[in-house]
C-alpha cells in the first residue's frame, strides 16, 4: 500500500528536504581538488545535526556514514573516507535527513573543476532525466509515466540508465512502496494520486549499465570504468502536479 500524506505531514516533510537540500548546497560548495570525501561527510553530519534533525543512512542497514559520495566511475553508495577528489571529476552526493518523524531524500551530481565534455553532457542529460520523471509525476499517470519519461531522456543522449537500482516511495521509512524504476519495465504500475511522495533518482551511466559492488558491500561501480552521474529529488503530487520537496534557489536541479 502506498501512504498518502496530508498537508500536516507534507510540511514536516518541505522541512526533511530543506534541510537536505541545504546540507547538498553546502557541500556541493566545498567540491574542490585535495578535498577528501570524509571531510565531506563529517561536514553534512554537522550541517543535519545542527538543523535538529538526524541523518536518515547513518546506520541504515549498516551503512557507516551520513552520506554517499560517489566519484566518476561509482555509480551510488561511495563510502565516505580518505579519497581525496581531484580535478575533472564527477562528484555525486546523496543525503538524506530524518526530522520529525519523516525523511527527506536528495542527490546530485558536481564538477569537480573542469570536467571534460562527455562528464558535462552526462551530468545534463542525467539532471533533464530527473526533471522528466518529476513531471511525469501528476495525478492520473502512472508510475510507469515516470520510469519511461526518465529512461527516454536518457537514451536519446546515447546514455544508459541503470537497473539494478530503482527511486522509491519515502515517508515514515526512507524506503517505502512504490519501488521506482528507472526504465520501461513493461508493466505500468500504480495510479499516481494526491499524497503519494516519491523519491525520483535516475542512476546514468556513460557507457554500458552494468554495475559491480564493490567487496564492501556498498559502493556500486560501473563495470566497464566509465562515469557515472546521480541526481535525485523528493517530490509530492499534490493538486494533481508535482511539488519538488528537496529543491533549493540557492542550487537548483531537475526542475528544467
Ligand atoms: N538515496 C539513497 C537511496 O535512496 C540512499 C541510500 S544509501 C544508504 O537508497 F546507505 F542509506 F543505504
Ligand atoms: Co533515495
Amino acid at each position: 500500500m502506498i501512504a498518502l500524506r496530508d498537508e500536516s505531514e507534507i510540511a514536516i516533510l518541505r522541512e526533511a528536504n530543506r534541510i537536505v537540500s541545504d546540507t547538498l548546497v553546502v557541500l556541493a560548495e566545498h567540491v574542490k581538488p585535495g578535498v577528501s570525501t570524509g571531510q565531506l561527510d563529517a561536514l553534512a553530519e554537522e550541517r543535519i545535526r545542527a538543523a535538529g534533525a538526524v541523518p536518515s543512512f547513518l546506520g541504515y542497514r549498516g551503512y557507516p556514514n551520513s552520506t554517499c559520495i560517489s566519484v566518476d566511475e561509482v555509480i551510488v553508495h561511495g563510502i565516505p573516507g580518505a579519497r581525496t577528489l581531484c580535478e575533472g571529476q564527477i562528484v555525486s552526493i546523496d543525503v538524506g535527513a530524518y526530522y520529525q518523524g519523516f525523511h527527506g531524500d536528495a542527490a546530485l551530481s558536481v564538477a569537480c573543476g573542469e570536467v571534460d565534455d562527455l562528464r558535462r553532457r552526462l551530468m545534463d542529460a542525467t539532471d533533464r532525466a530527473l526533471a522528466a520523471g518529476v513531471q511525469a509525476a501528476r495525478a492520473g499517470n502512472y508510475l510507469a509515466d515516470v520510469s519511461c519519461a526518465v529512461q527516454q531522456e536518457c537514451e536519446r543522449a546515447g546514455f544508459s540508465v541503470v537497473r539494478d537500482f530503482v527511486g522509491h516511495g519515502i515517508g515514515r521509512e526512507m524506503h517505502e512502496e512504490p519501488q521506482i524504476p528507472n526504465f520501461d519495465t513493461g508493466v505500468r504500475g500504480p495510479l499516481l494520486r494526491d499524497g503519494m511522495v516519491l523519491a525520483i533518482e535516475p542512476m546514468v551511466n556513460a557507457g554500458k549499465p552494468g554495475v559491480k559492488v564493490l567487496r564492501d558491500g556498498w559502493t556500486a561501480v560501473t563495470t566497464d570504468g566509465k562515469p557515472s552521474a546521480h541526481y535525485e529529488h523528493s517530490i509530492v503530487v499534490r493538486n494533481g502536479a508535482p511539488e519538488v520537496l528537496s529543491a533549493t534557489p540557492r542550487l537548483v536541479w531537475g526542475q528544467r
